[in-house]
């Protein structure tokens, strides 16, 4: 095995593609994840999360393209990678009839150093329930048992697919806590989310999959700042004015009108140019636009903007709205 300590890159993936039959789940994607960040990946349902997790795994064999982590080829399944990688168990994993607390300890058996058993349950928030049969289980109390097992050995690099999902507000604090104290332990994190709130929360650095490619990967505030920076416009305008030239402005994705309670219309325009928008909502006497106003979008904003796109666009907003 090559050196693995202190090296600045832990899984690097170059023009890795996967096919299923005729359908292309990923499309020549090439990334690195750094040591010591959490790195987020999001992406529309089908977009190939999954199918790139489990290529960087080892589980699937990627049909082209090269996969390395931590120094090893993944699908090698190396005893060394087993120590140091975790990755979410599916919940099929589990044995029925262990307590937690058996669950556990029979994970930390695999490894040769590991956490303390009960610290680990305090941390997903399963101390109370450490003589509970596993099949006794919720759904929440289950992922959380999952969670326990994975990081139970001390991963450097910690993988979890949608953790997040089913997840009470509480245990989901849980998990965040988790994943903060493996960066602050020095490791590192691989997760694929929905809520962009979490992604802009937890995550060093975030990729957007979209239909198998890349459409951007940055820091969510450098996302947010390029491509989603002046995302809506809002104004007010008097009952009846035409709002029908909105949607032939450049850069307008939606237009979204709500009459008030005196009949006025309150409209919010999205746009991938709120400078631009914004100066001909401005200009635009027979609208008589009133209260002009533009909001920053956050990372939904990003998301919305690159899901909707046809894949091909991705480098048409690059780098637009700037900071
Ligand atoms: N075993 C398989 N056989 C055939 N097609 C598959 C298989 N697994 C996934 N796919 C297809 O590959 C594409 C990517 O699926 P994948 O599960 O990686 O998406 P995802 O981004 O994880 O989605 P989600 O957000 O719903 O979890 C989808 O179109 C899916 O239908
Ligand atoms: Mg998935």
């Amino acid at each position: 095995m090559e050196a693995i300590v202190g090296d600045d890159i832990v899984a690097s993936l170059v023009e890795i593609s996967k096919h299923y039959g005729t359908r292309k789940a990923l499309d020549a994607v090439s990334f690195d994840i750094r040591n010591g960040e959490v790195f987020g990946l999001i992406g529309p349902n089908g977009a190939g999360k999954t199918t790139l997790l489990e290529c960087l795994t080892g589980l699937r064999h990627p049909s082209s393209g090269s996969v390395r982590v931590l120094g090893c080829d993944p699908a090698s399944r190396s005893p060394e990678l087993r120590q140091l990688m975790a990755v979410q168990p599916q919940e099929a994993a589990l044995f029925p009839q262990l307590t937690v607390l058996e669950t556990v300890e029979l994970w930390a058996s695999f490894y040769d150093s590991h956490e303390p058993v009960d610290e680990v349950l305090d941390r997903v928030g399963l101390l109370e329930e450490a003589a509970q049969r596993v099949r006794a289980l919720s759904g929440g109390q289950a992922r959380r048992l999952l969670l326990a097992v994975t990081v139970i050995g001390r991963p450097r690099f910690l993988v979890l697919d949608e953790p997040a999902a089913g997840l009470d507000p509480q245990a989901k604090e849980h998990l965040w806590d988790v994943i903060r104290k493996q960066r602050e332990a020095g490791g590192t994190v691989l997760l694929t989310t929905h809520d962009m709130n979490e992604a802009t929360e937890l995550c060093d650095r975030v990729a957007v999959l979209v239909a198998g490619r890349i459409a951007a990967c940055d820091t969510p505030a450098r996302l947010v700042s390029e491509l989603a920076a002046t995302n809506s416009v809002t104004f007010m305008t008097p009952a009846g004015a035409d709002l029908g030239s909105l949607d032939s402005l450049p850069g307008v994705t939606a237009v979204e009108v709500e009459v008030t309670h005196e009949g006025r219309q309150s409209v919010r325009v999205r746009t991938l140019n709120g400078d631009l928008t914004l100066r001909r909502i401005a200009a635009d006497e027979q609208l008589a636009a009133t209260d002009l106003d533009i909001s920053k979008g956050g990372l939904d904003a990003v998301f919305r903007n690159l899901a909707t796109m046809h894949p091909h666009q991705e480098t048409a907003h690059t780098g637009e709205g700037g900071e």
